[in-house]
């Protein structure tokens, strides 16, 4: 079982598969480490059901007690719930019984889940309940008289909710989400989670064409930032000459792009703007108040795109507040689940500027409708094309971290991969 419970054996003892080499190079990914189906189940086993806490979803989407959500560890579907007396639970939506994935709500409130196909019933932190005919009828047929329901309950996390997020790992002895964190990351992800309550403004599913981990080197890669998203160049959300940081923590999992806007529309130089195809001179919008910025966080850093590895990103960019679980499914396609958030203490017109700005963003956003082409032309070009590397090659690791024109963030990720993968 190797640290998890009632979960198979994560792997952690099987080798890779002796086909695929790494090449000796930082600064090179492989193909396959995107498109090879055993690559992708070596990754479940070892990163969502490995030693990691998986996000899986917003205390602020299940806000009272018996409300429940559907959310993914990994592939694997899973359903979240409150109690009735506040505590979170996250167990499997697949019925001990037969294998039924009986949640069929997105989200929804109820005392217990009863499965579809012969009624087995759970309650809200997954132990078995009931089972009809339990005792057959008449004395006839029923259940063994040693069956236990205490032994079929369904298969549950550990769960820990911080600071409004809650988390689920199949580890038990897993480290508090404070320390998986670290203390720089952390420091961050505590200024978007400032502790006050969260509201649910809404929420986006979309499934794109491509693998999973496209989305985490996505928000670790500021280069791509101001080079394919007119918006964000053009109306001066993040252009190159805006002061930056590139955080990553120590062992290369988590990261933050920080950046600062300055009041007005920032000025790109000749230089930068004859490099940008993106830019676009003259270019207005109808409506300006989209780029309002109502200061709101304890931080000088007006935006802050975090990755918190494996499967959430977390964002605070002007006044939008907003976080993306991401759902492997299969090599080639992965979803997304969008949850954008304000603070109970906003009034109405700061949730309607939140609701505006929140346009920018989201599988159809101003900016975010260019990633999700951008990742698709990537897997099509790697599931297509004769296999090589690609590269990430920009920057160098030692430099100093205020530059958005570096690929560090991507090599941190990978050699934590290639060791958590064995590869
Ligand atoms: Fe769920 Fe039979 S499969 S009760
Ligand atoms: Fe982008």
């Amino acid at each position: 079982m190797d640290g998890t419970s009632g979960f198979p054996a994560n792997g952690n003892g099987a080798a890779a598969p002796a086909d695929l080499v790494w090449p000796n190079d930082e600064t090179q990914v492989p193909d396959w480490v995107y498109t090879d189906r055993r690559i992708y189940e070596r990754e479940q086993e070892r990163i969502f059901f490995g030693r990691h806490w998986n996000f899986v979803g917003l205390e602020c989407e299940v806000p009272k007690p018996g409300d429940y959500i559907r959310s993914y560890v990994g592939e694997v579907p899973v359903v979240v719930t409150r109690d009735m007396g506040g505590g979170f639970h996250v167990f499997e939506n697949r019925c001990a019984h037969r294998g039924a994935e009986y949640c069929r709500e997105y989200r929804g409130n109820t005392e217990r889940f009863v499965c579809p196909y012969h009624n087995w019933t759970y309650d809200l932190a997954g132990d078995l309940v009931a089972v009809p005919f339990r005792r057959g009828v008449k004395g006839k047929g029923g259940m063994p008289a040693g069956f236990d329901m205490a032994e079929h309950g369904l298969r549950k996390f550990r769960v820990s909710a911080y600071r409004g997020v809650i988390f689920a790992t199949a580890c038990e002895d897993m480290e508090p989400v404070e320390d998986y964190l670290g203390p720089g990351i952390r420091e961050q992800f505590d200024i978007i989670f400032d502790g006050t309550e969260q509201v649910l403004l809404g929420l986006h599913r979309n499934i794109l064409p491509g693998n999973w981990k496209l989305y985490q080197e996505n928000l670790k890669d500021p280069y791509h930032a101001t080079l394919l998203h007119t918006y964000l160049t053009t109306f001066g959300l993040f252009v190159t000459s805006n002061e930056s940081d590139i955080m990553v923590d120590p062992i290369g999992r988590h990261s933050a792009l920080l950046s600062r806007r300055p009041q007005g529309r920032p000025d790109v130089s000749e230089e930068d703007s004859a490099q940008i195809a993106a830019y676009r001179e003259g270019l207005k919008l109808n409506d300006e108040s989209v780029l309002n910025f109502v200061r709101e966080f304890d931080s000088s850093w007006s935006g802050a795109a975090m990755t918190i590895w494996p499967n959430m990103t977390a964002l605070r960019q002007t006044n939008i507040l907003n976080t993306r679980l991401i759902v492997p499914r299969g090599p080639n396609e992965l979803m997304m689940i969008w949850a954008v958030f304000g603070r109970a203490s906003d009034d109405e017109a700061m949730t309607r500027h939140r609701l505006r700005q929140n346009n920018i963003f989201g599988p159809g956003g101003f900016l975010g409708i260019e990633d999700n082409e951008a990742l698709k032309f990537v897997q099509d070009g790697l599931r297509r094309s004769m296999p090589r590397v690609g590269l990430a090659l920009l920057g160098d690791d030692e430099e100093e971290t205020d530059t958005i024109i570096t690929e560090r963030a991507i090599r941190a990720m990978y050699r934590y991969y290639r060791e958590t993968m064995a590869l």
